[in-house]
């Protein structure tokens, strides 16, 4: 059986990951999946436990399959002085080498956007691969991609087409600059080439402009290095009409590197300081990064399209939160619009033995 470890972290994590969780515990009931948690982490922990990682969490966290985390950011009362936030969130994915991000943002057209991007490597390299300033010296990141991990996630591109969750990739790369763009697009050419699928190539700036135009339709895996995808991804959701609209997964392809967790699956907002504990932010990203999780596992695929269309249905039906609430109706809060998808997601899950 799967074992889930819950890390609600920073801010409005636990407010959002509160009405997904009850789908998992439900799974969990029926004995199809374990959950554990919740365990500290992010700047939460940090203010008090002195740590964003503490041993604990990081002893669930290797037992546990996957994480449904909620954000790592800024959280009342903790300094960003103190603690960096990012530090839990790169911690995890160094320790579990989650070096591949794939993140869906809900299209108008009914089939997500997919961005699939290093994680690990090339602009997220190592602590070596940086040189801080000391006031007076230059500062300097180094980027370096290899051929296999480009590979890799052109193969995870093809994939997806094949398997149907995408109709087509645009690679993106800055090859009209960059050295590691220029060996991108080559190895992301020979690749499709080898795999019998077509593949188009644009430069970053232009795919920015694309995105903002609404020129980029879903069904579309936008491939690309990982800090032109973290960017458009976000212009991507902004695009969607609210940041909530996106899950992420940052995973761990092939058997695990330690422990046995192989994914992290979270919604893209992050803490949002300024909206905590108001009850009113938009749950449906933690609802995505959920479908995703369930999608990752062979054992518990079968769930993900229920939580997929629940969500979805909840979207059409309303009553929505305030990010997509239309002018002048009452917004839903984070419970009423979570209760009105679990409503459909559980009985619709219960068709499955
Ligand atoms: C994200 C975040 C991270 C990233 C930061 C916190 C390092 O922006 O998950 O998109 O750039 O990957
Ligand atoms: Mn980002």
């Amino acid at each position: 059986m799967r074992q889930i470890a819950l890390l609600p972290g920073d801010g409005v994590g636990p407010e959002v990951l509160a009405g997904p969780t009850k789908l998992l515990e439900f799974l969990a009931e029926r004995s199809l999946l374990e959950l554990t948690g919740p365990w500290p982490v992010g700047a939460s922990a940090f203010g008090a436990l002195g740590t964003g990682l503490p041993d604990v969490t990081l002893a669930a966290c290797d037992e546990a399959d996957a994480l449904f985390f909620g954000a790592a950011g800024e959280h009342p009362g903790v300094s960003v002085q103190d603690y960096r936030p990012e530090h839990s969130l790169i911690g995890l994915r160094q320790r579990y080498d989650l070096r591949v991000s794939i993140r869906q943002i809900q299209h108008r057209d009914g089939s997500p956007l997919i961005v699939l991007r290093n994680l690990l490597g090339g602009a997220y390299g190592m602590a070596e691969t940086r040189d801080e300033s000391d006031g007076i010296e230059p500062a300097t990141d180094r980027i370096s991609l290899t051929r296999e991990q480009i590979s890799e996630l052109a193969n995870m591109a093809c994939d997806m087409v094949e398997q149907g969750l995408a109709s087509n990739i645009v690679s993106v790369d800055k090859a009209n600059l960059f050295a590691t763009s220029r060996l991108w697009r080559t190895v992301t050419g020979e690749v499709a080439d080898r795999r019998g699928i077509e593949i188009r190539h644009t430069l970053v700036d232009r795919m920015a402009f694309l995105l903002a135009h609404d020129d980029v339709v879903g069904g579309t895996v936008i491939l690309t290095e990982g800090l032109f995808g973290d960017i458009l991804s976000d212009l991507a959701g902004g695009r969607a009409g609210s940041i909530a609209l996106c899950g992420s997964a940052s995973v761990h392809p092939g058997p695990p590197s330690r422990g046995k967790c192989v994914g992290l699956f979270e919604p893209v907002h992050g803490s949002a300081p300024s909206h905590v504990g108001m009850g009113r932010v938009n749950p449906a990203g933690a609802y995505l990064a959920v479908a995703a999780l369930l999608e990752w596992f062979p054992e518990t695929a079968a769930f993900a399209p229920a939580v997929a269309n629940a969500l979805g249905q909840a979207i059409n039906h309303g009553p929505l939160t305030y990010d997509l609430a239309p002018r002048g109706t009452k917004p839903a809060s984070t419970e009423e619009f979570a209760n009105a998808v679990n409503a459909i997601a559980l009985p619709l899950m219960k068709e499955f033995p």
